[in-house]
């Protein structure tokens, strides 16, 4: 009998469905192409359900999508919410419920697409980050104190366990490992000002690395000075490890020097258990319904997803498809692809084949 995967599709807001759309159009494609099933099964998470219910997520949520083997996920955040409301009780909420301490996001420039960085080429963009994806400043510990006068206090912690530290580190040279590219790894910080915090991340750093990874070299960049080296000279990255902040600001300088947020795609990673794909760039709502929205960040979020759950070549064939399709749009941009959002999700799907 061949092998079947459940996955559970959260659409979400904005221009979330039509790319999820053209991203099960290709996940369908390479699963026919390379004998497996997929059984999709949606949610309707997102804006429209909470401004009806008032929920972000129902109680059984978690338990539900505990059951899948992934979950591809297309965009949270609606215009009409305040922001922070899905992003928290959505996005944050799964990563966190469902342990994804991994957050992966590729930085590769595909072959024809526009680069801001002039005299950069696709041999030298192609690195990824490993950020990670449960502690930091994103577990929303702090508080106010005289809130609202004048001695206002806020303060919010960065809260980094030795265990969470470490699990994500050995993720990163195991998967340093695996690409045997640079065989580097990089450890992004901030050791001249987060004393506490970085240290701890760089003493577990170097303790794994010596004992368990000798093979791979270990470099250190501030977090400042990676921005600067990012687009100075992004070849000189193999894999860079980081916390969750950090990894989420240099992986928008990332998407932006891979081409933009129609192709930057991330996997919520809990090796352990159920991991959730997305592409990284928002809900971008005022594209909604257009047909115009770019989906190869979806597509490859897909790819990704297959990589993980074990169809590697399957994966591998839905990125070198993307690969073949990239040269032919005029650019990665909402409605300036020369193709409708179809169109491309049609090219990638028959280039699978
Ligand atoms: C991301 C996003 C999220 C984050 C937001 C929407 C909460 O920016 O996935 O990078 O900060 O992690
Ligand atoms: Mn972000």
């Amino acid at each position: 009998m061949k092998k079947s995967y459940k996955i559970a599709v959260i659409p979400g807001d904005g221009t979330g469905p039509e790319v999820i759309r053209e991203g099960l159009k290709v996940l369908k494609s390479a699963s026919s192409k390379f004998g497996f099933g997929v059984d999709f099964t949606e949610f309707d998470f997102g804006g429209e359900r909470y401004k009806k219910t008032g929920e972000t997520l129902p109680e059984s949520a978690v338990e539900d999508l505990k059951k899948f083997d992934a979950i591809y996920l297309g965009a949270i955040g609606h215009p009409d919410v305040k922001p922070g409301i899905l992003e928290k009780g959505i996005l944050l909420s799964l990563r966190f419920a469902l342990d994804q301490y991994i957050n992966l996001r590729p930085v590769k420039l595909y072959p024809g697409v526009w680069t801001p960085l002039k005299d950069k080429s696709p041999e030298d963009i192609d690195f990824v980050v490993v950020r990670e994806n449960t502690e930091g400043l994103y577990v929303g510990m702090g508080g106010y104190l005289k809130k609202g006068t004048p001695d206002e206090v806020a303060v919010q912690e960065s809260v980094n366990t030795r265990k969470g530290v470490e699990r994500c580190l050995r993720y990163a040279f195991e998967f340093t490992k695996k690409r045997n590219k640079g065989k580097t790894l990089t450890l992004c910080g901030k050791t001249n000002v987060l004393t506490y915090a970085f240290d701890l991340w760089e003493r577990a750093f170097h303790e794994v690395g010596q004992k368990d990874y000798p093979e791979i070299k270990r470099d250190y960049a501030h977090v400042d000075a990676t921005c600067m080296w990012m687009i100075k000279n992004p070849e000189w990255f193999d894999v860079i490890v980081t916390d969750n902040m950090f990894g989420d600001i240099i992986t928008d300088l990332g998407a932006m020097i891979q081409g933009g947020m129609g192709i930057a795609a991330g996997g919520n990673i809990n090796p352990e258990g159920v991991s959730m794909f997305e592409p990284i760039g928002g809900s971008a709502p005022k594209y909604t319904g257009q047909n115009v929205i770019n989906p190869l960040a979806a597509i490859c979020a897909g790819g990704m997803m297959l990589e993980v759950i074990g169809e590697g070549k399957a994966g591998l064939s839905i990125e070198k498809a993307v690969m073949e399709i990239t040269p032919k749009l005029k650019s990665l941009s909402a409605g300036k692809m020369g193709h409708s959002t179809t169109e491309v999700g049609d090219m990638v799907a028959e280039q699978v084949q």
